[in-house]
Protein backbone atom coordinates (compact mmCIF):
# COMPACT_ATOMS: atom_id res chain seq x y z
CA UNK A 1 0.00 0.00 0.00
CA UNK A 2 1.49 3.32 -0.48
CA UNK A 3 0.67 6.45 1.06
CA UNK A 4 1.60 5.82 4.69
CA UNK A 5 1.27 9.00 6.90
CA UNK A 6 4.44 7.49 8.44
CA UNK A 7 6.39 5.12 6.28
CA UNK A 8 9.88 4.13 8.00
CA UNK A 9 12.46 2.01 6.17
CA UNK A 10 15.41 -0.02 7.48
CA UNK A 11 15.94 3.14 10.04
CA UNK A 12 19.63 2.82 11.87
CA UNK A 13 20.71 5.09 14.61
CA UNK A 14 24.36 5.04 15.95
CA UNK A 15 24.47 8.23 18.53
CA UNK A 16 27.87 8.79 16.62
CA UNK A 17 29.26 5.95 17.93
CA UNK A 18 29.81 3.99 14.33
CA UNK A 19 27.66 0.88 16.37
CA UNK A 20 24.54 0.73 15.34
CA UNK A 21 22.10 0.84 18.60
CA UNK A 22 18.79 0.95 16.02
CA UNK A 23 19.08 -1.00 12.76
CA UNK A 24 16.87 -2.21 9.65
CA UNK A 25 13.71 -1.08 11.29
CA UNK A 26 10.94 -0.80 8.61
CA UNK A 27 7.03 0.18 9.99
CA UNK A 28 4.08 1.86 8.31
CA UNK A 29 1.28 4.08 10.06
CA UNK A 30 -1.70 4.78 8.28
CA UNK A 31 -3.63 7.87 9.11
CA UNK A 32 -5.77 7.18 12.08
CA UNK A 33 -4.49 4.24 12.76
CA UNK A 34 -2.16 3.34 16.08
CA UNK A 35 1.04 1.57 15.68
CA UNK A 36 2.34 -0.32 19.06
CA UNK A 37 6.09 -0.65 19.77
CA UNK A 38 6.99 -3.54 22.52
CA UNK A 39 10.23 -5.02 23.44
CA UNK A 40 12.73 -4.96 26.39
CA UNK A 41 14.27 -1.74 28.01
CA UNK A 42 16.94 -0.71 26.25
CA UNK A 43 15.58 -2.30 22.90
CA UNK A 44 15.90 1.15 21.10
CA UNK A 45 11.66 1.87 21.10
CA UNK A 46 11.98 5.37 22.31
CA UNK A 47 15.21 5.91 20.09
CA UNK A 48 13.04 5.32 17.41
CA UNK A 49 10.28 7.80 18.25
CA UNK A 50 13.23 10.15 18.97
CA UNK A 51 14.24 9.42 15.52
CA UNK A 52 10.86 10.20 14.16
CA UNK A 53 10.26 13.73 16.20
CA UNK A 54 13.48 14.81 14.64
CA UNK A 55 15.17 14.73 17.94
CA UNK A 56 17.69 11.82 16.91
CA UNK A 57 19.96 11.47 13.79
CA UNK A 58 19.02 8.68 12.06
CA UNK A 59 20.00 6.62 8.14
CA UNK A 60 17.77 4.61 6.48
CA UNK A 61 14.37 6.36 5.65
CA UNK A 62 11.44 7.78 7.83
CA UNK A 63 8.86 9.61 5.51
CA UNK A 64 5.74 11.71 6.67
CA UNK A 65 3.39 11.65 4.52
CA UNK A 66 5.85 11.32 2.12
CA UNK A 67 8.51 13.61 2.77
CA UNK A 68 11.97 12.34 4.32
CA UNK A 69 11.64 14.19 7.97
CA UNK A 70 15.70 14.09 7.78
CA UNK A 71 15.80 16.18 4.14
CA UNK A 72 13.48 18.83 4.99
CA UNK A 73 14.08 22.25 5.31
CA UNK A 74 13.27 24.38 8.18
CA UNK A 75 10.06 25.67 7.38
CA UNK A 76 9.09 22.30 5.72
CA UNK A 77 10.00 21.13 9.00
CA UNK A 78 8.30 23.73 11.18
CA UNK A 79 4.70 22.71 9.54
CA UNK A 80 5.45 18.62 9.54
CA UNK A 81 6.07 19.57 13.25
CA UNK A 82 3.01 21.21 14.05
CA UNK A 83 0.92 17.60 12.29
CA UNK A 84 3.77 15.65 14.51
CA UNK A 85 3.49 15.78 18.53
CA UNK A 86 4.19 14.19 21.01
CA UNK A 87 3.48 12.60 24.55
CA UNK A 88 5.95 10.91 26.94
CA UNK A 89 6.16 9.32 30.39
CA UNK A 90 7.21 12.22 32.24
CA UNK A 91 4.61 14.92 31.42
CA UNK A 92 7.97 17.79 32.56
CA UNK A 93 9.87 16.68 29.55
CA UNK A 94 7.02 18.56 28.06
CA UNK A 95 5.49 21.06 30.21
CA UNK A 96 7.48 23.49 31.75
CA UNK A 97 6.63 23.69 35.37
CA UNK A 98 7.12 27.25 35.79
CA UNK A 99 4.67 28.40 33.23
CA UNK A 100 1.11 28.45 33.61
CA UNK A 101 -0.41 25.51 31.60
CA UNK A 102 -3.24 27.75 29.94
CA UNK A 103 -0.32 29.36 28.50
CA UNK A 104 1.52 25.99 27.55
CA UNK A 105 -1.48 24.82 25.86
CA UNK A 106 -1.57 27.85 23.92
CA UNK A 107 1.79 27.94 22.98
CA UNK A 108 1.94 25.80 19.74
CA UNK A 109 -0.96 27.59 18.37
CA UNK A 110 0.87 31.12 18.61
CA UNK A 111 4.12 29.97 17.54
CA UNK A 112 2.67 28.41 14.60
CA UNK A 113 0.09 31.32 13.76
CA UNK A 114 -2.85 29.76 14.25
CA UNK A 115 -4.87 31.72 16.85
CA UNK A 116 -4.32 35.13 18.13
CA UNK A 117 -4.05 36.09 21.69
CA UNK A 118 -7.71 36.00 22.41
CA UNK A 119 -8.94 32.94 20.06
CA UNK A 120 -5.64 31.01 21.50
CA UNK A 121 -7.78 31.79 25.02
CA UNK A 122 -10.73 30.20 23.55
CA UNK A 123 -9.44 27.55 22.41
CA UNK A 124 -6.91 26.34 25.74
CA UNK A 125 -10.89 26.63 27.50
CA UNK A 126 -11.95 24.15 24.82
CA UNK A 127 -9.45 21.88 25.28
CA UNK A 128 -9.15 21.35 28.89
CA UNK A 129 -13.03 20.74 28.55
CA UNK A 130 -11.83 18.24 25.96
CA UNK A 131 -9.18 16.52 27.99
CA UNK A 132 -11.56 16.16 30.78
CA UNK A 133 -10.53 19.39 32.46
CA UNK A 134 -12.07 22.32 34.27
CA UNK A 135 -11.01 25.92 31.88
CA UNK A 136 -10.78 27.80 34.81
CA UNK A 137 -7.51 25.33 35.76
CA UNK A 138 -5.40 27.52 32.45
CA UNK A 139 -4.33 29.80 35.12
CA UNK A 140 -2.86 27.08 37.83
CA UNK A 141 1.13 25.36 37.24
CA UNK A 142 1.71 21.99 36.42
CA UNK A 143 2.44 21.21 40.18
CA UNK A 144 -1.16 21.72 41.13
CA UNK A 145 -2.09 18.57 39.16
CA UNK A 146 -2.04 14.64 39.66
CA UNK A 147 -0.05 12.76 37.65
CA UNK A 148 -3.28 11.91 35.40
CA UNK A 149 -4.03 15.45 35.00
CA UNK A 150 -0.96 16.72 33.97
CA UNK A 151 -1.06 13.96 31.16
CA UNK A 152 -4.29 14.98 30.25
CA UNK A 153 -2.65 18.71 29.98
CA UNK A 154 0.44 17.34 27.86
CA UNK A 155 -2.36 15.34 25.34
CA UNK A 156 -4.13 18.62 25.30
CA UNK A 157 -1.39 21.23 24.30
CA UNK A 158 0.11 17.89 21.60
CA UNK A 159 -3.52 18.28 20.12
CA UNK A 160 -3.85 21.70 19.83
CA UNK A 161 -3.53 22.29 16.10
CA UNK A 162 -4.99 19.17 15.15
CA UNK A 163 -2.44 16.64 14.73
CA UNK A 164 -2.52 13.69 11.97
CA UNK A 165 -0.09 11.66 14.44
CA UNK A 166 1.22 11.85 17.61
CA UNK A 167 4.42 9.76 19.25
CA UNK A 168 3.21 8.35 22.83
CA UNK A 169 5.95 7.10 24.56
CA UNK A 170 4.67 5.34 27.87
CA UNK A 171 1.96 7.96 28.33
CA UNK A 172 0.74 6.13 31.11
CA UNK A 173 3.60 3.78 32.86
CA UNK A 174 3.71 6.06 35.14
CA UNK A 175 0.16 6.29 36.48
CA UNK A 176 -1.94 4.49 38.50
CA UNK A 177 -3.90 1.81 36.74
CA UNK A 178 -7.49 3.08 37.05
CA UNK A 179 -5.80 6.42 35.95
CA UNK A 180 -4.25 4.90 33.52
CA UNK A 181 -7.13 3.35 31.88
CA UNK A 182 -9.17 6.83 31.73
CA UNK A 183 -6.22 8.58 30.20
CA UNK A 184 -5.88 5.81 28.01
CA UNK A 185 -9.96 6.13 26.58
CA UNK A 186 -9.28 9.71 26.11
CA UNK A 187 -6.77 8.96 23.58
CA UNK A 188 -8.96 6.31 22.42
CA UNK A 189 -11.94 9.41 21.87
CA UNK A 190 -9.27 11.63 20.41
CA UNK A 191 -8.61 9.30 18.12
CA UNK A 192 -12.12 8.39 16.98
CA UNK A 193 -12.82 11.76 16.72
CA UNK A 194 -10.39 13.20 14.74
CA UNK A 195 -8.79 10.43 13.22
CA UNK A 196 -5.28 10.80 15.04
CA UNK A 197 -3.09 8.21 14.02
CA UNK A 198 -0.56 7.18 17.08
CA UNK A 199 3.05 5.71 17.47
CA UNK A 200 2.39 3.76 20.69
CA UNK A 201 4.96 2.83 22.91
CA UNK A 202 4.97 0.97 26.40
CA UNK A 203 5.81 -2.00 28.19
CA UNK A 204 2.57 -3.07 29.35
CA UNK A 205 1.36 -5.66 26.60
CA UNK A 206 -2.23 -5.27 27.85
CA UNK A 207 -2.18 -1.83 27.09
CA UNK A 208 -0.48 -2.17 23.96
CA UNK A 209 -2.70 -4.61 23.08
CA UNK A 210 -5.74 -2.23 24.19
CA UNK A 211 -4.42 0.59 21.79
CA UNK A 212 -3.28 -0.70 18.96
CA UNK A 213 -4.37 -1.87 15.39
CA UNK A 214 -0.84 -3.16 14.86
CA UNK A 215 2.49 -3.75 16.91
CA UNK A 216 6.01 -4.15 16.31
CA UNK A 217 7.97 -6.23 18.88
CA UNK A 218 11.49 -5.21 19.29
CA UNK A 219 14.60 -6.57 20.63
CA UNK A 220 18.09 -5.59 20.69
CA UNK A 221 17.38 -2.58 18.05
CA UNK A 222 15.48 -4.36 15.52
CA UNK A 223 11.80 -5.33 14.76
CA UNK A 224 11.61 -8.77 15.15
CA UNK A 225 7.87 -9.42 14.77
CA UNK A 226 5.41 -6.97 13.27
CA UNK A 227 1.72 -7.39 12.13
CA UNK A 228 -2.12 -7.01 12.82
CA UNK A 229 -1.64 -6.82 16.92
CA UNK A 230 -3.86 -9.63 17.61
CA UNK A 231 -2.33 -11.97 15.26
CA UNK A 232 0.96 -11.31 17.09
CA UNK A 233 -0.22 -11.82 20.30
CA UNK A 234 -2.37 -14.80 19.59
CA UNK A 235 -0.06 -16.41 17.31
CA UNK A 236 3.57 -15.07 17.81
CA UNK A 237 5.80 -17.00 15.66
CA UNK A 238 8.75 -15.48 17.25
CA UNK A 239 10.78 -16.73 19.92
CA UNK A 240 11.62 -13.46 21.67
CA UNK A 241 7.99 -12.72 21.52
CA UNK A 242 7.00 -15.74 22.71
CA UNK A 243 8.99 -15.43 25.34
CA UNK A 244 7.73 -11.66 25.98
CA UNK A 245 3.76 -12.79 26.34
CA UNK A 246 4.63 -15.32 28.29
CA UNK A 247 6.81 -14.03 31.13
CA UNK A 248 3.36 -11.51 31.27
CA UNK A 249 1.43 -14.55 32.06
CA UNK A 250 3.85 -15.06 35.33
CA UNK A 251 1.86 -12.89 37.62
CA UNK A 252 4.50 -10.57 39.16
CA UNK A 253 2.54 -7.69 40.71
CA UNK A 254 5.85 -5.22 41.31
CA UNK A 255 7.60 -5.87 38.18
CA UNK A 256 3.88 -6.31 35.70
CA UNK A 257 4.82 -2.69 34.59
CA UNK A 258 8.15 -3.07 33.19
CA UNK A 259 8.96 -5.37 30.33
CA UNK A 260 9.60 -8.46 31.36
CA UNK A 261 13.15 -9.80 31.11
CA UNK A 262 13.58 -12.52 28.26
CA UNK A 263 15.87 -15.53 29.27
CA UNK A 264 19.66 -15.07 27.87
CA UNK A 265 20.13 -16.92 24.67
CA UNK A 266 15.87 -16.34 23.49
CA UNK A 267 16.76 -13.16 21.62
CA UNK A 268 15.45 -14.25 18.54
CA UNK A 269 17.17 -14.82 15.25
CA UNK A 270 16.67 -10.65 14.35
CA UNK A 271 14.75 -11.66 11.34
CA UNK A 272 13.34 -7.97 10.18
CA UNK A 273 10.76 -6.69 8.59
CA UNK A 274 11.61 -7.53 5.12
CA UNK A 275 12.25 -4.58 2.68
CA UNK A 276 9.92 -6.45 -0.03
CA UNK A 277 7.34 -5.65 3.17
CA UNK A 278 7.76 -2.06 3.49
CA UNK A 279 7.21 -1.62 -0.40
CA UNK A 280 4.26 -3.25 0.32
CA UNK A 281 2.58 -0.80 2.63
N1 LIG B 1 21.75 9.64 23.49
C1 LIG B 1 22.22 8.40 23.49
N2 LIG B 1 23.53 8.14 23.23
C2 LIG B 1 24.02 6.89 23.22
N3 LIG B 1 23.27 5.79 23.46
C3 LIG B 1 21.97 5.98 23.73
C4 LIG B 1 21.38 7.28 23.76
N4 LIG B 1 20.07 7.14 24.06
C5 LIG B 1 19.86 5.82 24.21
N5 LIG B 1 20.99 5.12 24.01
C6 LIG B 1 21.13 3.66 24.06
O1 LIG B 1 20.30 3.10 23.07
C7 LIG B 1 19.74 1.89 23.52
C8 LIG B 1 18.25 1.95 23.34
O2 LIG B 1 17.72 2.92 24.23
P1 LIG B 1 16.19 3.36 24.20
O3 LIG B 1 16.00 4.41 25.20
O4 LIG B 1 15.82 3.64 22.79
O5 LIG B 1 15.47 2.00 24.65
P2 LIG B 1 13.97 1.73 25.07
O6 LIG B 1 13.53 0.52 24.32
O7 LIG B 1 13.17 2.97 24.92
O8 LIG B 1 14.13 1.35 26.61
P3 LIG B 1 13.11 1.59 27.83
O9 LIG B 1 12.06 0.54 27.67
O10 LIG B 1 13.94 1.38 29.04
O11 LIG B 1 12.55 2.98 27.73
C9 LIG B 1 20.17 1.72 24.96
O12 LIG B 1 21.25 0.82 24.98
C10 LIG B 1 20.62 3.10 25.38
O13 LIG B 1 21.64 3.03 26.33
MG1 LIG C 1 12.10 4.16 26.28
Amino acid sequence: MTGALLEVDGLAIDYGTGRNIVEGVSFAIEAGRTLGIVGESGSGKSSVARAVLGLTPYAGSARFDGRELAAQSRTVWRATRARLQMVFQDPYSTLDPRMRVGAQIAEPLLVHGAADARAARLRVGELLERVGLDPAMATRYPHEFSGGQRQRIAIARAVALNPDLIVCDEPTSALDVSVQSQVLDLLQDLQSEFGIAYLFIAHNLGVVRRMSHDVAVMSQGRVVEAGAVDEVFDHPTDPYTRALLDAVLEPDPVERHRAPSIPEGLTSPLHTLSSEEGEER
